[in-house]
């Protein structure tokens, strides 16, 4: 019997051992010899995205998108950088409702946090990127921040100009694109390579489910909420296997009169109030929330699902379908739901200094 225990400590320990490397290699970045950047993942389940074709993933290309996103040289006065919304520390967030853009402008929208973007492009529809969907791929989404005048209000030509005249710009594009003129599409190519790096999958969470370390029961309970159509309901949106969002664009309730959303960019009235559903990993650090940054705390999303969505010609039918009492969920239920969402806080992606400034 003694020695039952033992060994299984024994095992225990190496089960630790080998999740602790894992732990250490969680940047995904695997040198490779040809200079290719792999990106590598914990187990099966979590599926390759696509790349487009014209851009493959470079060491040399992540490594500057990774500088061009940290430099405020890309705005009109060279005060703001892609860093200055979408900070690491809250999971390249803002922990502000609605952020500032050069010249003390204010934008409309909550700055989205950065990670596990490129799964948008495995889904059929168009319309991928921000909460509106305006933006095709995560190459074309970069050129709306560095022109709009409430984000970097610069333009493309100086943009340009300003990399090209640069001490060091001109040689790190010819080492990834084999050109030391620089243009505006392969500034766009390398950020979008140092954003596909951003790769969120080591959530306490992700290691119950690995079985790494034992899954509380109150977490299990929560993620049974989350998923049940009579509790929760949440995972008809914010479920794709490990991803927390199917990326597709919905209206939650939110308002009584709400903003255009999706409809802005296709025209049709039945988009109207639809947003980018979005993914529920790294809460902890992403307040406030939704698009107008409008809730404070992940209890104020709970209590707003539970008691407080709105109806309207398009709000989502999972919603609508708990009508008019709400989801009625009793206080141990939310505590349970509530305990569930933080343990898909990933800690070890907002310290990876492999995403922080170079
Ligand atoms: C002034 C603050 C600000 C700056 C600077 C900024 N962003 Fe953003 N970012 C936002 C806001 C706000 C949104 C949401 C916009 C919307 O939906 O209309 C956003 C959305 C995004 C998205 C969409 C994410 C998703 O899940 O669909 C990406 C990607 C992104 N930004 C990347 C960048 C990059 C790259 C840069 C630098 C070139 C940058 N941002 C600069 C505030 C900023
Ligand atoms: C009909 C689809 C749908 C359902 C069901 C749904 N959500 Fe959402 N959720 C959304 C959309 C869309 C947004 C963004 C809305 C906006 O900003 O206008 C959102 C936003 C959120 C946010 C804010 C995240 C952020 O980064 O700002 C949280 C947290 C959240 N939902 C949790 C839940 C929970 C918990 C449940 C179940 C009780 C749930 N959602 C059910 C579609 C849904």
């Amino acid at each position: 019997m003694k020695s039952r225990i033992v060994l299984a400590s024994f095992f225990l320990a190496i089960v630790l051992a080998i999740s602790c490397s894992k732990d250490a290699k969680i940047d995904g970045s695997n040198n490779t010899n040809d200079g290719s950047y792999t990106f590598t993942f914990p187990d099966k389940t979590w599926e390759m995205f696509p790349v487009p074709a014209d851009n493959p993933s470079t060491l040399a290309g992540v490594e500057l998108g990774r500088k061009l996103f940290y430099d405020p040289i890309l705005s009109i006065d060279n005060t703001l950088a892609c860093a200055s919304c979408h900070k690491a520390q809250y999971s390249f967030g803002d922990n502000t409702p609605l952020s500032n853009g050069v010249s003390g402008l204010i934008g409309k929208r909550n700055a989205m946090p950065l990670f596990n973007l490129a799964w948008a492009d495995a889904t059929p529809s168009p319309h991928k990127y921000t909460w509106n969907g305006g933006a095709t791929s995560i190459e074309r989404q970069i050129l709306a921040p560095v022109t709009l005048p409430f984000e970097m209000g610069s333009n493309l030509d100086t943009v340009v100009a300003k990399l090209q005249r640069h001490p060091i710009y001109p040689a790190m594009f010819f080492k990834t694109f084999g050109n030391s003129v620089i243009d505006i599409n392969n500034v766009t190519y390398a950020i979008a390579q140092f954003e596909r790096t951003l790769i969120s999958y080591n959530s306490p969470f992700d290691r119950m489910i690995r079985k790494e370390i034992p899954m509380p029961q109150e977490v299990a309970n929560g993620y049974a909420h989350f998923q049940s159509g009579g509790a929760g309901d949440c995972g008809h949106c914010h479920i794709n296997g490990n991803l927390f969002t199917d990326y597709s664009f919905q209206n939650n309730g939110l308002s009584e009169l709400p903003d255009s959303g999706l409809a802005a960019i296709t025209g049709k009235s039945y988009d109207i109030g639809r947003f980018k559903v979005p993914s529920l990993r790294n809460l902890l650090f992403t307040a406030p929330y939704m698009h107008d940054g409008s809730m404070k705390t992940i209890l104020d999303v709970i209590e707003f699902y539970n008691a407080s969505t709105k109806i309207t010609v398009t709000t989502s039918e999972f919603i609508t379908k708990h009508k008019p009492l709400g989801l009625q969920l009793t206080a141990k239920q939310k505590g349970e739901l509530y305990a569930f969402l933080l343990s898909l806080t990933d800690s070890s992606f907002i310290s990876n200094t492999e995403f922080h400034k170079p």
